[in-house]
């Protein structure tokens, strides 16, 4: 069997090191990984990668050292044309010409419509693995990606605490999460923030400056406020704003960690995940599975529908978030 694998959407840290055990299972197993580049569009584009030895199949060398490493080798994109009839219809094409039996997609909830789109004209084989540091699939604890993101979201409020404390402030950081607060809510109880703003729950401007006198009376000299991108109440500049409109008692400085989130070397979990799912996705597609996500849920390797993962939206354990606010104290 010849098994096509991509990244497609928001890059994540560990997409390598899925690469890495979607091509060593593989090939382990009598079968040929080609590497598609750039996503769906390199599908389009009949972008593959191409050995050191020109070969047009991935080799079990061509992943060393790749789990170690950040962003994607083989790229991400994301692909306006393949959203359309002929774009599917073009990829379809190319999946036959070059004689690809079956598709790992790596990535998050655009990535899956693509592949729910790309199967009501393929008969071939797709089971997706989650690559998004957003953590808002259903079907899995937790997304390839995620745990790097909210490693590098702490560094920064830890740093950003020093200049706080020294200047008597607080602080604005708005992480990434456009429709979820999961990169936010980790984030702000990690590194012991005072408040978090997230698109899942109301963001009460009287209320939050009620807590900040108290928190100025109780002593407090410095205060870290997590702002999820997607807060409905709008962005951490939007915010801080209204808190100033509001009565702020504090002096203030927003700072946007942006795609920074998104880069550096994958923390362990993320490469062990990312290593279980790749191989996972691998035994399911020889096992004839097909429209289906490869996650792990309770440590168990588990398939779920692709419209499944993306159909409901991913809720944050409520406890987290009121852990957060008992020792905001
Ligand atoms: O979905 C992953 C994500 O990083 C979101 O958290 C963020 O809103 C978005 O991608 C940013 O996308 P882009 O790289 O296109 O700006």
């Amino acid at each position: 069997m010849r098994i096509g694998v991509f990244c497609s959407g928001g890059d994540a840290p560990g997409m390598n090191a899925c690469i890495r055990a979607v091509v060593r299972r593989a090939i382990s197993d009598g079968h040929e990984v080609v590497g598609i580049n750039r996503g769906y569009q390199g599908l389009l584009d009949e972008d593959f990668f191409v050995t050191e030895a020109s070969e047009p199949t991935m080799s079990l060398r061509s992943v060393s050292g790749w789990a170690r490493f950040g962003g994607s080798f083989l790229r991400s994109s994301r692909s306006p044309e393949f959203r359309t009839d002929a774009g599917q219809f073009k990829a379809v094409a190319n999946l036959a010409k070059h004689r690809i039996d079956a598709l790992i997609p790596i990535g998050g909830d655009g990535t899956f419509h693509g592949a729910v789109d790309l199967a009501k004209h393929w008969s071939g084989r797709i089971v997706g693995c989650p690559g998004t540091i957003d953590n808002d699939l259903m079907g899995t604890d937790f997304t390839i990606g995620f745990s790097t993101a909210v490693q590098t979201a702490v560094e920064a409020v830890d740093k950003i605490r020093d200049t706080a404390e020294s200047h008597e402030r607080m602080f604005l950081v708005e992480v990434m999460g456009r429709h979820s607060g999961f990169i936010a809510v980790h984030t702000a109880l990690a590194a012991s923030a005072e408040c978090v703003c997230i698109p899942e729950t109301k963001t009460d401007i009287p209320a939050i400056v009620r807590d900040l006198h108290e928190l100025k009376a109780r002593g407090k000299t410095s205060v870290m406020m997590i702002v999820a991108e997607g807060d409905e109440e709008g962005d951490a500049a939007k915010l801080n704003e209204e808190l100033k409109a509001a009565g702020n008692p504090f002096s203030t400085r927003c700072v946007i960690l942006g795609h920074l989130q998104r880069g550096g070397s994958p923390s362990p979990e993320d490469r062990i995940l990312a290593s279980s799912v790749g191989d996972f996705a691998v035994q399911s597609i020889l096992e004839g599975h097909t429209g289906m996500m490869a996650g792990i849920v309770g440590g168990q390797p588990t398939l779920t529908p692709f419209e499944d993962t993306y159909a409901e939206h991913k809720p944050i354990p409520s406890e987290l978030s009121s852990l957060i606010e008992r020792l905001a104290r």
